[in-house]
């Protein structure tokens, strides 16, 4: 089956549910059992069935069988946002004296918040990798998990998942991937070697800035069940309207996504030609240092992207630029349907790896408004900038 068929009929069973297409909402803490030995049962293979609202619903499994079948994974642990998803794996792969690899370039929570300090208080230790090098210098015996994303969080480079991944799973570690800005449409990581891959389903998969939810898929039975393990001993569990939004949201992914990554690049090109702009930052434009690696293992591009201004542009004028914008919000998350801008400042949290300005950084989340009114809101936002420089 191909991947947009998927997106339509996956998680749902209409003839179960008399004929209706969508499936039902099913809110449950407590479920009751016809006698004892079906309550005993239960206790033997909790991770099995419907047991108890913290292990799953329904509507939970709904949600956990598409995503699976979009990865072509074994299962979905479904969570109540990204980031729980990102910390919840990564406590469950990793102990005391264990270390962790992680790249210069995830999502900032992921690294200061996650990481450091809690992993660092659990007693794991944590290198930052420079994400367009290799790991295999950087892997000791107690190495468990290599944890990237590409591209990465705010600067867009793309670190090559192939490579890295062979790299770690030659030391045996287990390779766990943020693939948010991908979504499972426009990449599969399972399929390029990586062992667990986390999506924030706030983003894309929701796609109306409405709900949070994440969603951890693994590709074997014994990582099913270590952070299966994990997400239940910490109460991780998502909610069930959250998770029929996900499940609304997978739905139309593919029609909203191609829009995205239409307008992004348009967006992307005119920023290019703006005299204002050294660099825009899109894997997608063929004079990006990762257009190959993108092009030889994506099948498209999200709505999301940077740009980086020449050198000598003050922050009056970047606020100047910015508190006027009209139809792009300025706000954290991305992956609605509205169209995003925020100044971003990457070299702050950076370890293993120097940012290279020169001016202030940006970025963009293209949404579905029409292309020409919004490069009319960054048009006027440009003149914005020149007036306060
Ligand atoms: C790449 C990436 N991963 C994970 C997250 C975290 O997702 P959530 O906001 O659902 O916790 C974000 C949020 O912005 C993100 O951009």
């Amino acid at each position: 089956m191909k991947i947009d068929t998927m997106l339509v009929h996956r998680g749902r069973h209409p003839q179960k549910n008399y004929g209706i297409v969508n499936p039902p909402v099913y809110h449950a803490s407590t479920v009751t059992f016809p006698s004892v030995a079906d309550y005993e049962e239960s206790k033997e293979k909790p991770f099995e069935g419907v047991h108890y609202g913290r292990t799953g619903t329904p509507t939970t499994f709904a949600l956990e069988e598409a995503v699976t079948a979009l990865h072509g994974g074994h299962r979905t642990i479904s969570s109540p946002s990204g980031l729980a998803a990102i910390a919840s794996t990564l406590f469950a792969l990793l102990k005391k004296g264990d270390h962790l690899l992680l790249a210069d370039n995830v999502y900032g929570p992921t690294r200061f918040r996650v990481a450091d300090p809690m992993l660092a208080r659990a007693g794991v230790e944590v290198t930052f990798f420079d994400p367009l090098r290799g790991i295999g210098g950087l892997i000791r015996p107690e190495t468990r998990v290599a944890y990237f994303e590409s591209p990465g969080s705010l600067t867009f480079e793309m670190l090559d998942v192939r490579r890295t991944a062979a790299e770690a799973k030659a030391a045996g570690l287990t390779v766990v991937m943020d693939n948010t800005w991908a979504s499972p449409l426009y990449f599969r990581p399972l399929k390029h070697g990586v062992d667990v891959v986390i999506e924030a389903g706030t983003k894309y998969i929701g796609g109306h800035a409405d709900v949070m939810l994440g969603t951890t898929t693994v590709k074997t039975s014994e990582l099913f069940q270590t952070i299966k393990w994990t997400t239940n001993a910490m109460g991780i569990c998502a909610g069930p309207d959250d998770c029929y939004l996900g499940l609304r949201g997978l739905r139309t992914l593919s029609v909203r996504l191609e829009r995205h990554q239409k307008s992004a690049l348009t967006l992307a090109r005119w920023l290019q030609k703006r005299p204002e702009v050294d660099r825009v930052l899109h894997p997608a434009l063929p004079d990006h240092p990762g257009h190959k690696i993108w092009k030889r293992d994506f099948g498209g591009s999200s709505g999301l992207f940077g740009f980086v201004l020449k050198e000598g542009y003050s922050k009056a004028a970047v606020d100047a630029l910015l508190n006027g914008m009209q139809l792009f919000g300025l706000g954290d998350s991305w992956g609605g349907y509205e169209s995003l801008l925020i100044p971003t400042n990457p070299g702050k949290i950076r370890t293993a790896t120097k940012w290279r300005g020169p001016g202030p950084s940006f970025r963009i989340h293209a949404g579905l408004e029409d292309t020409d009114d919004l490069i009319a809101d960054l048009e006027k936002g440009f003149a914005r900038l020149n007036a306060a420089a």
